[in-house]
Parts: structure tokens; C-alpha cells; sequence
């Protein structure tokens, strides 16, 4: 171990190089124009698979962006790992408030900057290394190894549940790890047990059937964003309760130990409020801390709205259409078909006769929620403290990663999130960083990570 160890430590270098490689290819999953890039990104991956000494490296069909598979099997009686990540980026814009190119990666203060380090270019990376380490020092890996790295992530995953089940038997394993999640803190790593799940929609209403003179037709001319805004206004109640009849209906109530736990973390919600959303104030639940709020209870947010006029000016008109992106955070047992089953039922029943509004079902996926009192849970604990010193957090996040739910529930194994990200390193907005230590220590962490499993883990 001591000499993978050096191994990684010595190379540090190359492996940030790596990483700069894999961002300068835009694979910005959203953007039909990137589609060569998506492709030329998967290539690259797999060439980077190899080298670090996987085999059976090859690109399969998903029926969208194909998913990277490498592994490697000759570690005979080992338990078995499932290592997943993605190669898809969100969209780099708005391009002009970044201070260093986003596709080329730049290193200033200890941090690598670019589109995609620590979502989940750089997180994935963390795999490749640690494996290159142990092949390079031994010539063998002390479990074995199946790889995936998808490419449709940030875009919901649609085409990956159904390749997940046609390839159930190649994936089979006993331990599914998954580096595309964060640290509680700088200096505080953490394993990660549970995540929220998604419901995304679009509402779109539309009334006259063009623009009209607001004079002329105001008053008896039913206004679609007047329309629009109301129904919204009927989501949610003024304590932040969605009020979509059924909602909390299977909602996994928290237990007092979760609840402990969550309290010992080193939290400060004025903090919070002042320094990571810069609001001024929070929409505090009676019941719930903001944690509480974050990683257990479930939400509904307008992400976006459109209608009218919204240019310089004034300008007196009916509009003739207006749009919602309306997006739910779920917690266990929700069920993102039935929440949009109860969503579309709501909206036809508050919807005025005086126009048409359409719902569209965007992507969804499950929450997830770990038991932790297994063996995998330690092995990666005893892994996370004996590169980083000092004990490992045991958290929740409010993030959603599909793949991790259908997986476990396939293959019926835990999913261990062990990600090295921190909260304010801007993902998905300008200026995204990696916090090149924590980099480091992630790799010899995932280094350890696999021995431990193989000890561990029977
Ligand atoms: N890596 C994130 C998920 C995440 C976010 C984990 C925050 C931990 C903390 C992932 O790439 C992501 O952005 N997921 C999307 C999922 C969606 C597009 C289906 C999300 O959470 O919005
Ligand atoms: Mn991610
Ligand atoms: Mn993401």
C-alpha cells in the first residue's frame, strides 16, 4: 500500500494533466451542437481506461450518448466493485463571468478551474489514478473492478435505466461506488448515505391566439401569465408546504438518530443564509433545521417562467402564452411517475376553462437512503481516514443522481457516495473549481478504498 501511496504522490502532476485533458472536450450533454464532442469524449475515456489498465475497454450503445466500460476481473474470490461517474457537463454559459477559459482548465491558488472538474470529470478521474497507482505498483487490483462512466447525467439519465437492466449480468457486483458527491466541509470527508429524487416539468398555458392590445381587450381577455402565476401561487403555502394533494403521502419520516447525527455536524444556519445564499432570510420550516429541510424533506421550485414582455421599458399587451419549469426534490418512498400523476391532476383541477394549459413530464428519478450498518460503510470509513486523518461525516445530500437508486435496487448491493467536492466549488455555475488537495487525498482514499473492500467486504 505504502508504495501506491508514494506512486500517487509522486505523479500528482500528471494526474491534474489528465484531468485538463478530459475538460478541454465541451461534452455538454443539453446541447445537441456538442454531439461529436460527446462522442469524442467517450473515445478519450476509454483510451484513458486502458492506460491506466483496465481491460474489455469499449463505448456501448444506450440509445443516446453511450456509456465508457472497462474492467478488470482476476482478482479471484474478491468481492466485486461497480465504479460509476459521469463525463457530461452542464453548459458553461453565462461564458463572460468566468476569469479563466471554462474548457481550459487553469490552476491558480491550489485550485483547477474549468467546466466539469469536480462535476464529475475530476471525480472520475479519482478512480482512474487509484487504479493506475495499483497496477503500476503491483500489477494487480485487490478486488475486482467494473467501470462505468455515462453520459446523459445532467440531462436526467432517460436512456440509462433500461441499459441498466438489459445489462444487469455484466454489471452484477457486490459494491456499487459512486465519487460524484461532496465533503461536508473543507476538512471534513464524508460519506454520503442518502440523496433526493426529481420530478421535472413544463406548464404551458395559452390563451388568445396572438398578443392583443391590453386596452382594447383587457377585462374580459383571460391573461395567460395572470393565469399562470396563480396556479403556480396554489403549489406551495405560505409555511413552504407544497400543497399537491398526496404529496407527503409516502414520505419517510426522520428518526431521532438521524436527527442527533445531523445536529453534532458543524452547521451554523446564519452562516449558511449569509455566506452560501446570500439572502435575507430563509424559508425555515417550523419542524425542520435547514439540513433537515436539505437532505430529508421534499420541495417544489419554479426554475424558471416566461411570458410577455420583459424588454426596456413599458408595453401594454396581452400575452398569448406563458411557461413554468417547475422542478420537486423527493424524498424515500416518493414515487416521481405518482407525484406527477397528483401534479397533473392538481393543475387540471385549478386550471380556469378560459385557456388551455399543458403539462409536459421532464426527466425524474428516485431518492436514494442507504442503511449504513454494513460492511461496505466501514470499509470506505476506516479508507477516508487512513488518507485523511481524521474521521469520516456520515451525511445526506439534497442533490439527485438517478443511476444510484436503480442500480441498488437491480443489483440489489449498497451504493457507497464517496465524493470529494466541496459546497462552494461552483458546480454548474461559473468559475467551477476543485480543491487540488482534496483531489489528492480522494485518490489515495480510493486507493485505500479498494483494499479496504476486499478485506472487508466478504
Ligand atoms: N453531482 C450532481 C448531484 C449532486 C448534487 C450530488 C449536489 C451532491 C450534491 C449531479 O451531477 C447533478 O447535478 N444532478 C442533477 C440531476 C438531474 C439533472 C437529474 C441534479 O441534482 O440537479
Ligand atoms: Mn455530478
Ligand atoms: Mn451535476
Amino acid at each position: 500500500m505504502d508504495q501506491i501511496i508514494s506512486h500517487l504522490r509522486e505523479h500528482r502532476d500528471k494526474y491534474v494533466d489528465l484531468v485538463r485533458q478530459l475538460v478541454a472536450i465541451p461534452s455538454v450533454s443539453s446541447d445537441p451542437d456538442h454531439q461529436d464532442d460527446m462522442i469524442r469524449c467517450a473515445e478519450h475515456l476509454k483510451e484513458d481506461m486502458a492506460k491506466a489498465g483496465l481491460e474489455n475497454t469499449r463505448l456501448m450503445d444506450t440509445g443516446g450518448n453511450p456509456v465508457v466500460y472497462g474492467d478488470w476481473m482476476h482478482a479471484e474470490g474478491a468481492p466485486t466493485i461497480l465504479i460509476y461517474g459521469h463525463y457530461d457537463v452542464q453548459p458553461e454559459d453565462p461564458v463572460d463571468l468566468w476569469d479563466s477559459p471554462p474548457f481550459d482548465a487553469t490552476e491558480r491558488d491550489g485550485r483547477l478551474y474549468g467546466r466539469g472538474v469536480i462535476d464529475d470529470k475530476g471525480q472520475l478521474y479519482i478512480h482512474l489514478g487509484a487504479i493506475e497507482g495499483w497496477m503500476t505498483e503491483e500489477n494487480r487490483l485487490p478486488v475486482n473492478v467494473k467501470v462505468i462512466f455515462e453520459g446523459e447525467e445532467e440531462v436526467g439519465s432517460e436512456n440509462l435505466d433500461r441499459f441498466l437492466e438489459e445489462q444487469k449480468e455484466l454489471l452484477s457486483a457486490d459494491v456499487v461506488v459512486v465519487s460524484d458527491t461532496g465533503m461536508f466541509a473543507k476538512g471534513v470527508p464524508s460519506i454520503t448515505y442518502g440523496l433526493r429524487g426529481l420530478a421535472y416539468f413544463q406548464i404551458d398555458v395559452e390563451g388568445p391566439k396572438g398578443d392583443l392590445h391590453s386596452g382594447s381587450f383587457g377585462g374580459p381577455v383571460d391573461n395567460p401569465a395572470n393565469v399562470l402565476v396563480r396556479m403556480l401561487a396554489q403549489l406551495k403555502d405560505a409555511d413552504g408546504q407544497v400543497a399537491i394533494p398526496g404529496f407527503y403521502d409516502e414520505v419517510v419520516p426522520l428518526t431521532e438518530e438521524e436527527r442527533k447525527n445531523f445536529a453534532k455536524l458543524p452547521f451554523d444556519e446564519e452562516e449558511f443564509r449569509k455566506e452560501s445564499v446570500g439572502a435575507p432570510g430563509l424559508a425555515k420550516d417550523q419542524e425542520f433545521s435547514v439540513l433537515e429541510q436539505l437532505w430529508c424533506r421534499p420541495t417544489l421550485d419554479v426554475n424558471g417562467l416566461n411570458s410577455g414582455f420583459t424588454g426596456k421599458g413599458a408595453k401594454t399587451v396581452i400575452p398569448s402564452s406563458a411557461m413554468a419549469k417547475v422542478s420537486m426534490r423527493l424524498v424515500p418512498h416518493q414515487d416521481p411517475e405518482k407525484i406527477g400523476d397528483q401534479f397533473e391532476q392538481f393543475i387540471k383541477e385549478i386550471a380556469p376553462p378560459t385557456v388551455r394549459v399543458n403539462v409536459t413530464r421532464m426527466h425524474g428519478g428516485y431518492a436514494y437512503l442507504a442503511d449504513i450498518n454494513g460492511p461496505a460503510f466501514n470499509a470506505a470509513a476506516s479508507a477516508v481516514e487512513k488518507a485523511f486523518h481524521t474521521e469520516t461525516a456520515f451525511i445526506r445530500e439534497g442533490g439527485s443522481i438517478p443511476f444510484v437508486h436503480t442500480i441498488t435496487n437491480i443489483l440489489g448491493a449498497p451504493a457507497i457516495l464517496l465524493g470529494f467536492g466541496l459546497p462552494d466549488e461552483n458546480a454548474h455555475a461559473p468559475n467551477e473549481w476543485l480543491d487540488l488537495e482534496n483531489f489528492h487525498l480522494g485518490m489515495e482514499s480510493i486507493a485505500h478504498l479498494y483494499d479496504e473492500i476486499a478485506r472487508q467486504v466478504g
